[in-house]
C-alpha cells in the first residue's frame, strides 16, 4: 500500500543538472549563495556539482559543505575511484553515483558489457559505503534500458547498501504510463529502498513523469529551478512542487512563497531569462490582459486563476492593451487612485487601444500619460524633472556619471560610478528619485528596433517599489543612454504618481 501522507523528497540538482545548462559557467561564489538560498527554500537534498570536473567545482563544493544547511548536500560521481574519492575530499558525507544501463551507452560511451557494468555498480556502491557515505545510485539512461538488467543492477547495489535507487529518463524519452509500470517493477524487486525520479524535458513531459513516478511510489523528485538543465531541461522545481501540493494533495517542505524570489535570483545568477508564459514563475502566469477575463478576476480571481499569486510569492497584475476593457484599465487606474469619470475612462480605453494597435505594447507609463492627457490633472505632473545628465566613459576610466534632477523648485544633485554608462546614469538617479519613490529595478532590457551602429534602442524598464508594486516604462532613441534614462525618469515619476494620489487622499 502506498503512503501518500508521506512527504515527497525534494532533491535539487540546480546547481549540477542544472549547471550543465549549455552556455551556463558561475563563479564558486555564485553557487555557495545559490545553495544558500535553495536551502532557505526548503529543498531536502541539493547536488552541489560534479566534484571531479575542476578545481573551482571541488572548492565551491567544499564551501556549500561547511555552510551548515540544513538540507544534504550531495556530489555526483562515476563508478571511479577518483570521482567517489573527489567527493569525500570535499567533505560531502552524499553521494550521487551513476552509471549507464542502456545498450546504447554501454556500447557507443562506455564501451563496456552488461557484466562489466553491474560489477562497476557494485564496486562503487560498497567503496562508498565502505567509507562511510551514503550512496543514491542512478541507473543512467534507465528509461532506454533492457528492464531486465536495469533491475538486476538496482537489485545488486541495493545488496551492497546503496540508500536510494534514482530512476533517470536521460533524454526525456518516456511517458507518463511508461514511467508509472517502470517504477512498479523497481519497487516490487527492491523492496523498501527509497526511489527517486530524476526527468528531463526533451518532450515537455518531465514534470508529468515525475509526478507519474511518485503516483507509481517513488519518493523524490530530482528537479531544478526554472526547469534548467541539459538541452530541454529537467523537471521544474517550482512546477512539481505546485502540481503536488494543489493537484495531488501530497505533502512537501517548500515554502512556495519564495518560489518567485528564488526562481528570479538563479535566473539572474545564471543569466538564463525564464519565458514569460512559463507556469508558476513566468512573468505573465499571473498576467491579465483580454477584458473578458480582467472583468471575471475583479469581480473573483478564481476566475481565472487557479492558484492565488501570493502562495508563490507573486502579485496578480493588469495589463492595459488593445483586449482590455472598461473594468481591467479602471481597475489598473484605480490602484494608482485614479478616478477618471466614465466618459473620461471610454477616452483611456479607446486611446490606448490606438496605440496598441501600432503593435505597441502598452507600458503602465503609456497608460498614465494617456490618463494624464484626458483627465488634465495637475496630479499628473512629474515630480522630478530631469535638468542635465553628464557621462564619463572610455576604455581604462571608470564609467561616472553626474545627474541633476530639480523636484519642489530644488536641484538635487548625484555623481556614481558603475559598471557601464547606463549603470552609472540609473544608479544617480536612483540615488536622487529611488529614495523618495523607495523603488528598485526589476527588470532592464535593451532592444535594438533598426541594423546598424546607428540603431534606434528601445530601452524597457520595469521598477518595484517597497510593497510590490511594479511600473513599466519604455524609450526609444540612438543613444542608449540617454533612452535609459528617460525610461526610468518616467517609471520613477510614475511611481510617485500613486503615492502622491494616496497622500493626497
Ligand atoms: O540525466 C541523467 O541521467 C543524469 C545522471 C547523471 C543521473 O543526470
Ligand atoms: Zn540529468
Amino acid at each position: 500500500m502506498l503512503d501518500y501522507s508521506e512527504k515527497v523528497r525534494i532533491f535539487d540538482t540546480t546547481l549540477r543538472d542544472g549547471e550543465q545548462t549549455p552556455g551556463i559557467s558561475i563563479t564558486p561564489e555564485q553557487k555557495v549563495q545559490i545553495a544558500i538560498k535553495l536551502d532557505d527554500l526548503g529543498v531536502d537534498a541539493i547536488e552541489a556539482g560534479f566534484p571531479i570536473v575542476s578545481q573551482g567545482e571541488m572548492e565551491a563544493i567544499k564551501t556549500i559543505s561547511v555552510q551548515g544547511l540544513n538540507a544534504e548536500i550531495y556530489g555526483l560521481a562515476r563508478t571511479v575511484e577518483t570521482d567517489i574519492d573527489a567527493a569525500m575530499n570535499c567533505g560531502l558525507k552524499f553521494v550521487h553515483i551513476f552509471i549507464a544501463t542502456s545498450d546504447i551507452h554501454m556500447q557507443y560511451k562506455l564501451k563496456m558489457n552488461r557484466q562489466q557494468v553491474l560489477e562497476k555498480a557494485i564496486w562503487a556502491t560498497d567503496y562508498a559505503k565502505k567509507h562511510g557515505m551514503q550512496v543514491e545510485f542512478s541507473a543512467e539512461d534507465a528509461t532506454r534500458s533492457d528492464r531486465k538488467f536495469m533491475i538486476e543492477v538496482f537489485k545488486a547495489v541495493a545488496g551492497a547498501g546503496a540508500d536510494r535507487l534514482d530512476i533517470p529518463d536521460t533524454v526525456g524519452y518516456a511517458t507518463p504510463q511508461y514511467i508509472g509500470e517502470l517504477v512498479k517493477d523497481v519497487k516490487e524487486a527492491t523492496k523498501k529502498v527509497p526511489i527517486s525520479m530524476h526527468c528531463h524535458d526533451d518532450f515537455g513531459l518531465a514534470v508529468a513523469n515525475t509526478i507519474s513516478g511518485i503516483n507509481a511510489g517513488a519518493s523524490c523528485g530530482h528537479v531544478t529551478i526554472n526547469g534548467l538543465g541539459e538541452r530541454a531541461g529537467n523537471a521544474s522545481l517550482e512546477e512539481f512542487v505546485m502540481a503536488l501540493q494543489c493537484l495531488y494533495n501530497r505533502r512537501h517542505g517548500i515554502k512556495t512563497e519564495l518560489l518567485y524570489e528564488t526562481s528570479k535570483f538563479i535566473s539572474n545568477v545564471m543569466g538564463i531569462v525564464v519565458q514569460p508564459n512559463k507556469a508558476i514563475t513566468g512573468e505573465n502566469a499571473f498576467g491579465h490582459e483580454s477584458g473578458i477575463h480582467t472583468h471575471g478576476i475583479i469581480n473573483n480571481p478564481l476566475t481565472y486563476e487557479p492558484i492565488s499569486p501570493e502562495l508563490v510569492g507573486r502579485k496578480r497584475w493588469l495589463q492595459a492593451g488593445k483586449h482590455a476593457g472598461a473594468h481591467g484599465i479602471n481597475a489598473m487606474l484605480e490602484d494608482f487612485g485614479i478616478k477618471p469619470e466614465k466618459e473620461q475612462l471610454r477616452d483611456i480605453v479607446e486611446k490606448q487601444k490606438k496605440l496598441a494597435d501600432k503593435g505597441k505594447s502598452i507600458t503602465t507609463a503609456d497608460l498614465l500619460s494617456i490618463a494624464g492627457d484626458v483627465m488634465h490633472n495637475s496630479k499628473f505632473e512629474e515630480k522630478f524633472k530631469l535638468c542635465d545628465c553628464h557621462i564619463i566613459t572610455g576604455m581604462n576610466i571608470i564609467p561616472t556619471a553626474v545627474v541633476r534632477l530639480s523636484t519642489d523648485g530644488k536641484d538635487l544633485i548625484a555623481s556614481e560610478i558603475g559598471v557601464g554608462p547606463v549603470d552609472a546614469a540609473l544608479k544617480a538617479i536612483q540615488k536622487i528619485a529611488g529614495e523618495m519613490a523607495n523603488i528598485k529595478i526589476r527588470e532592464y532590457r535593451l532592444d535594438s528596433i533598426s541594423g546598424g551602429s546607428d540603431a534606434l534602442a528601445e530601452v524597457s524598464v520595469k521598477v518595484e517599489d517597497k510593497t510590490g508594486n511594479v511600473v513599466s516604462a519604455r524609450n526609444a532613441g540612438e543613444d542608449v543612454v540617454v533612452a535609459s534614462v528617460q525610461a526610468m525618469m518616467d517609471a520613477i515619476n510614475k511611481t510617485m504618481l500613486r503615492k502622491i494620489i494616496y497622500s493626497q487622499n
